[in-house]
């Protein structure tokens, strides 16, 4: 259609299919956000709103890849396990290629617009009374059993789409400051767009298109309650230890279980990053400080600004640093979140001396 070559289809040459089931994907701002770059004491900041895509996260990017696939295999059911955000996309993607959707989502632990999203366009919805990860075990041996076709980040084709992020942020800080980010910061979950950033940088440089020092060095943001690769990363341990429990108000990052932690801790160990846990009232913060700039995203999303902020504060990201800071997900995904954080709505009579004097007094 008249989106091809557009998006995330731009990068087709790095994709391995040249056409996706698409609704227009990708191609989301590098917003400038002076008041949040001299607060946190960096040369430049720049958020990526992954939340400006089709349904409102960077799930989309992977899903325009992932069931344009399952499509050409010629299956009729999908099926993800989610904390939400994949659990919309795959149901949108999916019932734009015709195919049969199967979610499965921790009972009480996903946002209100997530799931109304995986409702509406047409999603059998498993609630399980259990977390994400007892969801992504389940649904892993559901697609072994072949009862579907799993478009988890663990499907690779999810991951190719993804790579079209750091492919974008290196573009637009080469076109505005003639030099890639020195770092890129990220909240992480499942640790796939980690491993996928890893992966397009990879690609760029056996390319010969990136020089091995200018690769940005990869960040990573987890909840205090949910902070697994966190704590690899500071024992310096080879693999990441499972938690069982897990807590945070971003749910979209609720996982005990980071299952693309083998291919993420080199990524963040090789570019000379780091990874950092963030408290709920961190997050919280940095949330209002983005929508202070007029950028609306979800919880999660506010963590990779909350780790830059402290990670600054600690001396690990320099004052010299060209940052960009990766919000995964939109506002409107949880709004009872946004609503929590924000101003109260003030009730007032329906007439305006009323309302004057609400004002004035
Ligand atoms: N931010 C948001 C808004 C997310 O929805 C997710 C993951 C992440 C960050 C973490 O990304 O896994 O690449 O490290 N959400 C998945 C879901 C788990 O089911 O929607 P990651």
């Amino acid at each position: 259609d008249d989106f091809e070559g557009e998006g995330v289809w731009r990068y087709a040459d790095a994709l391995p299919l040249s056409e996706g089931v698409t609704t227009q994907e990708g191609a989301t701002p590098l917003y400038e956000v002076p008041r949040l770059e001299e607060s946190v004491g960096v040369e430049a900041l720049r958020i990526k709103h992954e939340g400006m895509n089709p349904t409102g996260s960077f799930k989309d990017r992977g899903m325009t890849v992932g069931v344009a696939v399952a499509k050409e295999l010629g299956v009729d059911r999908l099926a993800c396990a989610s904390t939400g955000n994949t659990s919309a996309a795959l149901a949108a993607y999916g019932s734009r290629g015709g195919m049969e959707t199967l979610v499965l989502l921790p009972a009480g632990k996903v946002a209100a617009g997530k799931i109304a999203q995986a409702s509406l366009h047409g999603a059998r919805i498993l609630e399980v009374d259990g977390n994400f990860d007892a969801c992504l075990d389940i649904v892993q041996e559901l697609a072994a059993g072949g009862e579907a076709y799993l478009l988890n980040s663990l499907n690779p084709f999810r991951l190719e789409g993804q790579k079209t992020i750091g492919l974008e942020i290196l573009e637009g800080f080469l076109a505005d400051y003639d030099a890639v980010p020195d770092r890129i910061v990220l909240p992480v979950g499942n640790a796939g767009n980690t491993s996928a950033l890893y992966k397009a940088f990879r690609e760029l440089v056996q390319a010969g298109e990136l020089a091995e020092s200018e690769v940005p060095k990869l960040t990573g943001v987890q909840a205090e309650g949910a902070a697994p690769m966190v704590e690899a990363i500071e024992n310096d341990a080879d693999e990441v230890r499972r938690w069982e429990e897990v807590e945070t108000r971003a749910t979209a990052i609720r996982i005990g279980n980071p299952v693309n932690a083998p291919k993420a801790l080199p990524g963040i160990r090789e570019t000379g990053g780091t990874a950092i846990a963030v408290s709920d009232e961190e997050i919280t913060d940095a949330q209002r400080d983005l929508a202070g700039e007029g950028i609306g995203v979800e919880p999660a999303s506010a963590a990779s600004v909350a780790g830059l902020r402290k990670l600054r504060a600690e001396g690990i990201v320099d004052d010299d640093e060209r940052v960009a800071c990766l919000t995964t997900g939109h506002l409107l995904k949880d709004p009872d979140a946004a609503a929590a954080a924000g101003n109260d709505p003030e009730p007032v009579p329906a007439d305006t001396a009323g309302v004057l004097e609400h004002l004035r007094s």
